[in-house]
């Protein structure tokens, strides 16, 4: 278990399209724990690997709730429905959000870190987070998708 160095805006790593994880193997169980204790130690909702500089479809999401951390590998959403448009940031861009609009109800369909293909369902903050996550392993950042950011005195607001 270590931290991980979280990238930040402007790195390359950030603008690419992830590709697949094909071995289910101990190397993925430690970027996993790794991930996780990355993120705790941010405070953040969810981090994806390219955060940390991996170019895989790896992403984790923790919203405080009784599923704790969520691995997503190789996810895809196969359901969205509703809307919600709210202030949106991310830990590769510390103090800046911006306004989004995602689905309120999102199904993603994920492997474990065994490979097993498991199906997850989530709903306002969850749901932003898969979309989020899972952006990220598209190389597209919430700013691409922000109808404005907000200015210093709406983020001091938050
Ligand atoms: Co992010």
């Amino acid at each position: 278990m270590a931290l991980r160095e979280i990238v930040k805006d402007g790195d390359k790593a950030l603008t690419k399209i992830c590709r697949p994880v094909e071995k289910f193997d101990a190397k993925l169980a430690s970027i996993l724990d790794d991930m996780a204790d990355t993120l705790k130690k941010a405070n953040g909702v969810g981090l994806a690997a390219p955060q940390i500089g991996l170019l895989r479809r790896i992403c984790i999401v923790n919203v405080g709730d009784d599923d704790g951390v969520i691995e997503l590998i190789n996810p895809e959403i196969i359901e969205q429905s509703g809307n919600q448009t709210g202030a949106e940031g991310c830990l590769s861009f510390p103090d800046q959000y911006g306004i989004v609009s995602r689905p309120m109800y999102v199904t993603v369909k994920a492997q474990d870190r065994n490979g097993n293909e498991f199906t997850k369902k989530g709903e306002g903050l969850k749901a932003r987070a898969f979309c989020h996550e899972i952006d990220h392993l598209n190389g597209v950042v919430f700013k691409e998708r922000a109808e404005r950011m907000l200015s210093p005195d709406e983020v001091e607001e938050l």
